[in-house]
């Protein structure tokens, strides 16, 4: 059986909470190294997951050619350097979402990709609308079962990173630094973190976005980041949309609906993975599996590479999403209308 030698970029909360833990029941998987600016993260994540090797510089670890495939999860705006860096050492790649914070390292990591096209590149979170109800939505909107799509609203909450990082960082015994809430470090909010999921969803689902108005706030958190935020879409298929996102809501919300002339779809609201109302048969609750295997996104990045197809969410998607998300940001500090080109 081939494996896949993975090194990744990152110990932090989504190394150890989500891809250390599915990586581990994989069979096709092989852990090789782990790399993290923070030697006590390095080396305990190392520990704790049995990896042999442990880096500081992720540079010495790109080095190494028993390495096939590199998971970038640091901070947003560290994501496309990695990345480049990763790619130029002939290694595949899974970039956590942002893909990146403006659309020039998003540009970067396509030109980067499109040089070596026989590398993959997985851009999160595509995959995760893989799933048996988003197939079920897309032959509903293929076969045109709820007529003309004019509206959709995605809104991706919860309550805000802190508490989230407050156990990552007792997990690694540090005090608490939350740069999630830093300007610096993190380039944007809740837009950037969650807002990126809904805009992902809404161009997963209906295509390519036209233009972008946003509407930023900050009412709760100790940041001068947005914590709240509305970002209106005009989607090239004529549809509107409103991609939100929050850090201040409970309990947190995943959904989407999508209003069509002749009918209405719910996905994730109150519990129901989907609702939909098709006109003449009235409310239907298709009852469908969440997901199409467990560990998917990993399992997915691990069979492309394997069998030499590209992964769903390609750099070009990832660098469209970025350029509503920097539209969204520079409409909001403009008051205008920003169109995507
Ligand atoms: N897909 C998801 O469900 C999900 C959930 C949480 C976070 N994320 C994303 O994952 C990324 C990381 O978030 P997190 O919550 O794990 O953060 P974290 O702070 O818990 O971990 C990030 C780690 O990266 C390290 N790091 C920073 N710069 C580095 C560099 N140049 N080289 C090596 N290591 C470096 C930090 O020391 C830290 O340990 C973010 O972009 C975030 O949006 C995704």
């Amino acid at each position: 059986m081939r494996k896949v030698r993975l090194g990744i970029v990152g110990a932090g909360g989504i190394t150890n909470h989500f891809h250390l833990p599915e990586l581990k029941q994989i069979e096709e998987a092989e852990i090789v190294a782990v790399a993290d600016l923070n030697e006590n993260r390095a080396r305990l994540t190392a520990q704790k997951w049995a990896i042999k090797r442990w880096y500081t510089n992720y540079l010495e670890m790109l080095e190494r050619d028993d390495i096939d495939a590199v998971i970038v999860a640091t901070p947003h705006p560290t994501h496309a350097e990695i990345t480049v860096s990763a790619l130029r050492a002939d290694k595949h790649v899974m970039i956590q979402k942002p893909m990146a914070t403006n659309t020039r390292d998003s540009w970067r990591i396509v030109e980067e990709a499109r040089r070596r096209p026989s590398l993959k590149v997985m851009v999160l979170p595509f995959v995760y609308f893989d799933t048996p109800v988003y197939d079920y939505v897309k032959d509903i909107l293929l076969q045109n079962n709820i007529g003309q799509v004019v509206m959709v609203e995605a809104l991706t909450s919860h309550g805000g990173p802190e508490k989230y990082q407050e156990e990552v960082a007792s997990m690694f015994g540090e005090k608490v630094d939350i740069w999630y809430f830093d300007k610096n470090r993190a380039q944007g909010g809740a837009l950037l973190d969650l807002g990126v999921y809904s805009i992902a969803r809404i161009v997963y689902l209906l295509g390519r976005v036209k233009s972008v108005f946003g509407y930023l706030t900050t009412l709760e958190k100790p940041t001068g980041l947005d914590d709240n935020n509305m970002v209106f879409l005009d989607m090239e298929g004529g549809a509107l949309a409103v991609a939100a996102s929050s850090w201040t809501q409970k309990p947190g919300e995943n959904s989407t609906s999508l209003y069509g002339t002749k009918g209405t779809i719910f996905i994730n609201k109150i519990n129901t993975p989907l609702m939909v109302f098709l006109d003449g048969k009235g409310w239907l609750i298709p009852q469908l599996s969440k997901e199409k295997e467990p560990q998917h996104t990993h399992r997915h990045f691990i069979k492309c590479i394997i069998n030499d197809v590209q992964p769903l969410g390609s750099p070009e998607e990832g660098h469209h999403v970025v350029q509503v998300l920097e539209a969204a940001y520079k409409s909001a500090s403009t008051g205008t209308v920003v169109q995507i080109t």
